[in-house]
């Protein structure tokens, strides 16, 4: 396989933030190359054959969690797996715990899925493996915004120019926050529509959009991408809409609605959907929606991340 000489500018993946334009092109290339090798008869490559990958998660997962593990063992590694009830750990606890079972295992990569935000940062401090953040909390969930740009750059040609919308619960989303760095990096247009209660009050100081009318956005972008309502995020104190029911009529795109538009956009979901709530089965099911194709995409885009920071880790040593 083609190896590019240029390698990631970070020895970690904690949010997309942190990371240049040119890193996330050479993610997005790498991820082609193992593209193509995920269509081969035999999967696998053996590139991190000394490589030990630990994937901890603090939080439930599946899509994500099984997305990471195949992209380890596709990449010959050899993988540890960790988990623990996210809701009656305590933050301090749990981490400090973290950092010593990591360290007596002696893993050269770590990855992790917690419900505080800026875990992975604790983490990076006190460890020297590379970290690779499948979601902390509220954050950043940066392998799904590459896997999804991945995905619009396969559907579209490019991610630069395009318009991308994203929809629903954008104040409790991690990958509403790393799309929106992710697509700007690249060079898209991106909107958040919702309701006034799901969306941060300064939202705008990070250069997106806002419109809070459904048909006005999907009339606008080129791809929407629909969030799941993050109900396990919210304060139950809080009454963000009047019912679901309620929401589903303002923000769920259904077909009626995917039809009258004046152009055939893509539509993007990250999983896991609520069939009915944010999108009927009949969008998700069509012809205009990427979803599975995301979810194909996933395990070479987290293979492509997983084999750059092994390389810049060999660099560094
Ligand atoms: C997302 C997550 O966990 O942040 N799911 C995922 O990683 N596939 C989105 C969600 O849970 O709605």
């Amino acid at each position: 396989m083609k190896e590019s000489n240029q390698g990631l500018s970070v020895q970690h993946l904690l949010g997309i933030k942190d990371l240049k334009r040119n890193d996330i092109d050479l993610i997005l290339q790498q991820a082609d190359l193992f593209k193509e090798v995920l269509s081969r008869p035999i999967k696998k490559v053996p590139s991190l054959r000394d490589v030990t990958v630990a994937n901890l998660f603090f939080e439930n997962s599946t899509r994500t969690r099984l997305s990471f593990e195949l992209a380890e063992k596709r990449l010959s590694a050899d993988v540890v797996n960790f988990s623990a009830s996210g809701s009656s750990v305590k933050k301090g606890e749990t981490l400090v715990d973290t950092v010593n079972n990591i360290l007596a295992m002696k893993v050269d990569m770590v990855v992790m899925r917690h419900s505080a935000p800026g875990a992975c940062v604790f983490l990076q401090r006190h460890i020297g493996a590379s970290i690779i953040n499948a979601g902390d909390g509220t954050h950043e969930h940066p392998t799904q915004a590459l896997l999804d740009a991945y995905s619009i750059r396969e559907k579209l040609g490019s991610v630069e120019g395009k318009k991308v919308v994203i929809v629903g619960d954008i104040t409790h989303s991690r990958v509403a926050l790393s799309n929106i760095y992710c697509l700007q990096k690249l060079g898209a247009e991106v909107m958040v529509c919702g309701p006034t209660t799901l969306i941060p009050k300064h939202i705008q100081s990070l250069g997106v959009k806002v419109e809070h009318n459904l048909r006005k956005a999907l009339e606008w972008c080129d791809v929407a991408n629909m969030l799941r309502i993050q109900l396990e995020r919210q304060d139950e104190s809080v009454r963000y809409f009047p019912s679901l029911r309620e929401y589903t009529m303002q923000y769920g795109l259904d077909k009626k609605l995917l039809d009258s538009l004046p152009k055939k956009i893509v539509v993007m979901h990250p999983g896991p959907i609520n069939r009915g709530v944010e999108i009927t089965s009949d969008v998700a099911d069509s012809d205009q929606s990427i979803i599975l194709e995301q979810v194909e995409n996933g395990v070479a885009v987290r293979m492509a991340v997983i084999y750059l920071l092994a390389q810049s880790r060999l660099h560094k040593h």
